[in-house]
């Protein structure tokens, strides 16, 4: 027996097939069988009469949601069925019992949340989880046609890179000065001195006190650093990165972006305008006029007002030229205007905010020994770092795009949890 998915055998659209998965739904009668089966493909109804099946009728009348099965049967059109097909079976095993599956209708998000491994089988997970791996393949694709080698940074740091105060310490046998990666920035800068062009997906890790609906504690972060590198060529990068990602999943996600309720038309744009690029004093001119709201200069933008702007455009906002204050110590100083750095930070549509921070790296290693200072850091710290700027360096480059951040936005979800097997945050580590 050669078993295919429920979507081949759709295709196949009519003839014996045989199948498998999981009971989806089911209802019964004396007579008669009904059952939605579900695999990694589709959904199928399939039914099974008592009069074939008079041994086994007691197991089948008695067969629970989420029980995997094998059966083969006949499939053929029937408008009526929730896939447009149905079938008749006419062999069946019951491979996998269940039992009063926990997850039924209307249950807290909390319930949910507890039971994340089986709600993992949700059509909604599957479905958001189908996205998340053409965006993760999507990325890799793009930077390896970019000729950007796939690089990698440890997880364990002794540095902090993005402010001291998200970091997560780990007991490293007794030694306290450890702490999970927040970037792998400080360790990609001094690898591109031998491979120029470089890139990553990896986890990244923020003690995150506040309870927002785009903050993880633990998040897939994207990032690349690239030698010879304009302030420009980052944003180009950057932009080109996230037309690629959209334009593999309008492509190829079609059914599950229908599934979502999502708005195609609100991803088109994405792919065919060019960016809307403005720095931060223009923004909060257009903040000013056009949102009637007043941000003082020198205060980094809060996650309202990014949502207030975003929502005037359909395509992200490349915020460039933010004050140097409220921005990393390695960002280069704008040579024109000391106050402000090179750095960017890419907001999605539709109030989604940041989805990627990036920056030309700041070359004149007293500026940065000095802005460590001011953080608070011992520059001794970071000798290491330090060395890039020492023997050799070249003006420099990169970003960091959060993954899960773009697959909520592409999704349009409420919530960043979803785009993540099991979201961890403030007060969920478990299951
Ligand atoms: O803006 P961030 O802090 O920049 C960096 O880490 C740079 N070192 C990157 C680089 O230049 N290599 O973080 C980059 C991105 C943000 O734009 C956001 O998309 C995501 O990481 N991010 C988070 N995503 C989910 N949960 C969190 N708590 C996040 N914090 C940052
Ligand atoms: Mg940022």
């Amino acid at each position: 027996m050669k078993y295919i998915s429920i979507q081949e055998a759709i295709e196949k659209n009519s003839g014996k097939v045989s199948i498998r998965g999981w009971v989806h739904r089911e209802r019964g009668s004396n007579k008669m069988k009904f059952i939605v089966l579900r695999d990694s493909s589709n959904i199928i109804q399939c039914v099974l009469k008592k009069e074939n099946f008079t041994k086994q009728w007691n197991e089948i009348d008695k067969l629970q949601v989420e029980s995997s099965i094998m059966l083969t049967g006949t499939i053929k059109e029937d408008k009526r069925a929730p896939s447009g097909y149905e079938i008749q079976v006419n062999q069946f095993e019951l491979v996998g019992k269940s039992d009063n599956y926990p997850i039924t209708k209307d249950q807290s998000v909390e319930f949910l949340a507890d039971h994340r491994h089986l709600w993992l089988r949700s059509q909604k997970m599957t479905t958001i989880l189908k996205i998340r791996s053409t965006v993760f393949g999507a990325i890799d694709e793009f930077f390896k046609g970019e000729g950007f080698y796939e690089y990698h940074s440890p997880v364990f740091q002794a540095v902090q890179c993005e402010g001291g105060s998200d970091l997560f310490s780990v007991d490293y046998f007794g030694k306290k000065d450890v702490f999970l990666a927040q970037t792998w920035q400080l360790y990609a800068e001094p690898a591109i001195f031998g491979l120029e062009k470089i890139y990553t997906i990896a986890p990244s890790f923020r003690a995150e006190k506040s309870k927002t609906s785009r903050h993880l504690t633990e998040y897939w972060h994207a990032e690349m650093e690239m030698a010879w590198a304009t302030f420009k060529d980052i944003q180009d990068y950057g932009e080109k990165l996230i037309k690629h990602v959209v334009k593999q999943v309008l492509e190829k996600n079609k059914t599950e972006l229908e599934f979502l309720g999502r708005d195609i038309s609100k991803l088109k744009p994405i792919v065919t305008k060019p960016f809307v690029r403005m720095t931060y004093t223009e923004a909060l001119k257009i903040l000013d006029k056009k949102c009637q709201m007043k941000v003082p200069w020198g205060k980094d933008l809060r996650t309202i007002e990014e949502e207030k702007l975003t929502k005037l455009y359909d395509v992200p906002i490349i915020c460039t030229h933010y004050p140097k204050k409220v921005k990393a110590f390695y960002m280069t100083e704008d040579p024109d205007n000391p106050k402000v750095v090179l750095g960017c930070d890419f907001l999605a549509p539709e109030g989604y905010g940041e989805i990627i921070g990036g920056s030309h790296r700041e070359h004149d290693i007293e500026k940065v020994k000095k802005r460590l200072k001011e953080d608070g850091e011992k520059p001794e710290e970071y000798e290491f770092y330090l060395d890039t700027r020492r023997y050799g360096s070249v003006p420099h480059g990169g970003f960091g795009l959060g993954v899960e951040r773009i697959i909520t936005w592409i999704c349009k979800l409420d919530n960043i949890k979803d785009s993540i097997p099991f979201p961890r945050t403030m007060e969920r580590y478990k299951p």
